[in-house]
């Protein structure tokens, strides 16, 4: 049995674990509200969870590649679209839930505008759409070589997602220094192959 255990069958298994995970902080909101445990105010607990799982998701999907440099296989980036699709799913809800639970629908332009904290929110999540729109096979194929740098800009919308957080952030110092630290080393490490791969050429000359 062992010996049908191919690639595909590893993909697969891999693919439907990551989709769990990602489903995780979905299903404990959902029991804490089930169960009334979102404290005194539900609407900043249900707003929070859901814009941490989409910067968690985001770290996760910027974590793919350097998975697969390291580890040497290429599954971990087939598994980068569906990763990169759950935190811009995440990043809607927390826009949602915000504009529903928290400041309501009257005069958007004055909610998204007025705090310097919610235009880094509104620029992260705005840097989404885009990749979102354009993460099917049919669209990679439209855009054709502009898909990779238009995709570039999820590290952008990671880094303004993270200047969000902090921007707003009340108390927990080392949890932003966490992510701000993650982010760092995965922007970093880019840089570096980028910087690497790009004085091949020149060696070879
Ligand atoms: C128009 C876009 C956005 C708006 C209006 C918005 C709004 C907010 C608000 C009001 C809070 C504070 C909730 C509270 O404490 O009462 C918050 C927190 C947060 N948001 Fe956003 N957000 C936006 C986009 C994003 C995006 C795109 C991400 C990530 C990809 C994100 C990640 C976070 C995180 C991580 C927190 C902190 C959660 C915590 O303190 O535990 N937000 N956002």
């Amino acid at each position: 049995m062992l010996a049908k255990w191919n690639k595909v069958t590893t993909l697969r298994v891999v693919k439907v674990a990551l989709f769990i995970v990602a489903l995780i902080p979905l299903y404990m909101l959902v029991q804490r509200i089930a169960l009334g445990g979102l404290g005194p105010d539900p609407a900043q607990v249900i707003t929070e969870s859901l814009g941490k799982a989409a910067l968690q998701l985001l770290l996760a999907t910027l974590f793919m590649t350097p998975l697969r440099k390291l580890t040497g296989w290429t599954g971990w980036v087939r598994c980068r679209r569906m990763l990169g699709l759950f935190a811009f799913f995440y990043a809607v809800l927390h826009v949602l839930a915000f504009l529903q639970l928290i400041l309501g629908w009257g005069d958007l332009w004055a909610t998204f505008t007025r705090r310097p904290y919610i235009i880094m929110g509104a620029v992260a999540f705005l840097l989404l759409v885009p990749l979102a729109l354009t993460s099917t096979q049919k669209m990679m194929k439209r855009t054709g070589r502009m898909w990779k740098p238009l995709h570039r800009l999820i590290y952008l919308s990671a880094f303004f997602a993270w200047l969000h957080f902090l921007w707003q952030a009340r108390s927990d110092v080392l949890e932003m220094v966490v992510y701000g630290v993650v982010l760092i080393a995965l922007l970093a490490i880019r840089a570096y192959w980028f910087g690497v791969s790009s004085l091949v050429p020149l060696k070879k000359v």
